[in-house]
């Protein structure tokens, strides 16, 4: 296929000989699914809200019903929302190519897992899963799913609240995502970033360590991102634009 221009011929041909693809996907990927982004100037959640208040342990703590609301509220946003033409384009591939293709997400929601990329590994955790904010000391250990229904849900007996299960400020990764999402960093030929800012850590460092890995990096994104130093090509694009455009037909 040709056409694209020159970038994206050159890319599609070293994607097509990369024995190990990553794509580490930011908000930017969904924002074409209708899910807002975090850091966008005028549409991004922290431009409205106050992530101290909404995404950290102590917010929920002070004022647990507020928090619970938000979530619920976003929860039914990614509930109605579909996966885009980008997401769509890295399924595809993925079941084209069994194993080549890792994608590792800072994104709550799952329409990664929609399209076709089950195996996506979540750094941030899963907006439509409920844990407890405390860990559960009975054994057998209580279940979310018994909890009495509120804003937020509590368990009958102990009280304990539901919260959930995002990674918040100050919070550890889930167990295990880092280690694969930096083993799926290291050995890759070619790591696509799309849709991040690069501004939270760790999964903004996966980029570097691709490129010292010996990677080809690219971004993927319409603005400037604090890691552009990291990439040997910048395409000033959208997820649903470009994906198609580097993975369609290979
Ligand atoms: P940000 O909101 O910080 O950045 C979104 C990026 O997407 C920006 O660089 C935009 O330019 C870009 N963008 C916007 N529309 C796009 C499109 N259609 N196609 C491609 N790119 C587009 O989001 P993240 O980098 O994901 O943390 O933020 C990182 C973390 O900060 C999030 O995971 C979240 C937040 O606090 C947790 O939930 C723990």
């Amino acid at each position: 296929m040709s056409g694209h221009g020159a970038p994206i011929d050159e890319l599609r041909e070293r994607l097509r000989g990369a024995g190990s693809i990553c794509v580490l996907t930011g908000a930017g990927m969904s924002a074409e699914s209708g899910i807002a982004t975090f850091r966008d100037a005028l549409t991004g959640l922290w431009s409205r809200f106050d992530p101290a208040q909404l995404a950290s342990e102590e917010g929920f703590r002070a004022d647990p019903a507020l928090v619970w609301g938000w979530y619920a509220a976003r929860r039914d946003g990614v509930r109605r929302a579909a996966p885009n033409a980008g997401h769509v384009a890295l399924g595809a591939f993925a079941r084209r190519h069994p194993g080549r293709l890792t994608v590792v997400s800072q994104n709550v929601d799952d329409l990664h897992q929609r399209a076709g990329n089950a195996g996506t590994i979540r750094l941030h955790g899963d907006i439509l899963e409920d844990r407890w904010l405390e860990a559960c000391k009975r054994r057998p250990a209580c279940d979310t799913l018994t909890a009495t229904p509120g804003t937020p849900p509590r368990c009958a007996e102990c009280g304990n609240f539901v919260r959930p299960g995002v990674v918040w400020f100050g919070e550890m990764l889930p167990a295990g995502a880092l280690e694969a999402a930096d083993a799926a960093a290291e050995r890759c030929d070619v790591m696509l970033v799309v849709g991040t800012s690069g501004a939270v850590w760790p999964a903004a460092g996966l980029a570097g360590r691709a490129r010292r890995g010996g990677a080809h990096v690219v971004i993927v994104n319409p603005q400037p991102s604090e890691i552009d130093d990291e990439a040997h090509t910048v395409l000033r694009g959208t997820a649903a634009q470009l994906l198609p455009a580097l993975l369609d037909g290979l």
